[in-house]
């Protein structure tokens, strides 16, 4: 038995050492040494999250808990994203990782898996065993919204989600420092590919959705496939209606009316913006049209005000480039009525990763820390248009 086991422990070093091999022989040193530093980064992070929940009365006690609510997403959404998973909430939200692979595994598998249904079981206990409460936007609501559908004795759902987030095409016309260090858009062949996956994969998800969200990942306005995916969809399914998730530049009226057909079929829009001048916005959004958004914005805005689409939000990822100006943004956002939502850079593996703790002035050993604390007293951020996540809303307390 012993013997085994040494040869066992003697084979993994030897198959280790066999991949080190091969990847510094792959990879040129910069490379590697940078990948290994945005891992670091992230698995520092994980721990810190993972250390803060230990300690569950403090989480309770500060989410205001309530038994009869619980966080609706695992019971009723999914994301679905560009390495095949399909996640309960944003991917780094959550510690679940995912409720399983589409590229494998057929839905119905999918929507009841043993993950579907851990995590479920844990929200549904109010544990949140598996969930980052200090970084994500949980969304409390009535247990009751669950009766008909959710088996709680085996963590199951016998409706498919009624919001769909597609978050796996990752063709973009920019690129934000801390999503990715140059544009990616997709070639003919991944378009092809994306395309394929449509009807047998994407569309059968979408029988019991309302609403569909996207893009998560890459920007819909600037991808072809995802302007086929949201004609492929109304086609099937003419009474689901669009949440849009963009960085506002290509979000006009003519581009809206081109793809969705008309704007009615558009419920609400979330414009990530991350800056209140143009002069910060250029240096977060490469390659962006700080004029196009805020003309889009106005435009939107006015939709709002006519009732044609229901919400209009905008979002601001922060971090020290841009902190100084979360209260011009949110003044400006409060005189047109729309809501903002404010959330911490995290590493997503882009050159701004090397610098994570310049970055990060959230962190108390961060020189300009007391600025931002400073900063977030300041009254306007009660005002009911704005939001933020867990873990910016402590730096208030
Ligand atoms: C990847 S984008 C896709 C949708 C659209 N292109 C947009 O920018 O809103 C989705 C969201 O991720 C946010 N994001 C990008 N990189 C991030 C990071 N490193 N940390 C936190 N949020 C990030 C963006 O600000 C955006 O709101
Ligand atoms: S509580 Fe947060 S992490 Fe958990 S399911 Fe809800 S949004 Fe996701
Ligand atoms: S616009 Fe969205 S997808 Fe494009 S680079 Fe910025 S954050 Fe990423």
């Amino acid at each position: 038995m012993k013997k085994a086991l040494n040869y066992s422990g003697l084979l993994q070093m030897k198959i280790k050492t066999f991949i080190k091999r091969t990847i510094k022989a792959v990879l040129p040193l910069r490379t590697i040494l940078f990948i290994q530093k945005s891992i670091d980064n992230i698995t520092l992070e994980k721990k810190r999250r993972l250390n803060h929940y230990k300690n569950k009365d403090i989480l309770k006690f500060d989410m205001n808990y309530d038994k009869s609510t619980v966080c609706k997403y695992p019971f009723s959404f999914v994301e679905i994203c560009a390495d095949g998973s399909v996640k309960p909430c944003c991917g780094y939200w959550n510690i679940i990782g995912q409720f399983g692979k589409y590229l494998y595994t057929n839905f119905e598998e999918i929507w009841n898996s043993d993950n579907a249904k851990k995590m479920r079981k844990s929200c549904w206990a109010g544990d949140y065993d598996y969930c980052n409460l200090d970084l994500c936007f949980p969304a409390f609501v009535s247990k009751e919204n669950f009766k008909s559908n959710y088996d709680h004795k085996r963590g199951t759902c016998n409706t498919y989600p009624n919001k769909v987030k597609f978050a796996y095409d990752k063709s973009c016309n920019v690129n934000c420092i801390m999503c990715r260090d140059e544009v990616i858009t997709n070639n003919y062949k991944q378009t092809e590919r994306l395309d394929s996956f449509v009807k047998p994969l994407f569309l059968p998800m979408l029988k019991d959705a309302k609403l569909v969200e996207l893009s998560g990942y890459g920007e819909l306005f600037a991808s072809k496939h995802s302007i086929k995916l949201i004609k492929e969809i109304i086609k099937v399914y003419p009474e689901i209606k669009f949440a849009i998730h963009s960085n506002g530049i290509l979000c006009n009226e003519k581009n809206c009316i081109d793809i969705f057909g008309s704007i009615e079929k558009i419920d609400n829009v979330n414009l990530s913006i991350h800056a209140a001048t143009k002069e910060t916005y250029e240096k977060i959004v490469k390659n962006g049209n700080f004029a196009a958004c805020m003309e889009n914005i106005k435009w939107l805005s006015l939709q709002k005000k006519l009732g044609t689409i229901k919400s209009l939000a905008l979002g601001f990822c922060v971090h020290a480039l841009n902190y100084r100006e979360m209260k011009m943004f949110l003044e400006k956002a409060i005189l047109l009525d729309i809501g903002v939502s404010f959330w911490l850079y995290q590493p997503w593996g882009t050159n701004m990763d090397e610098n994570y703790k310049n970055y990060s002035v959230w962190d108390i050993n961060h020189p300009e820390y007391n600025d931002i604390v400073e900063l977030l007293k300041d009254p306007i951020f009660n005002d009911s248009h704005c939001s933020m996540n867990k873990m910016l809303n402590d730096l208030r307390k």
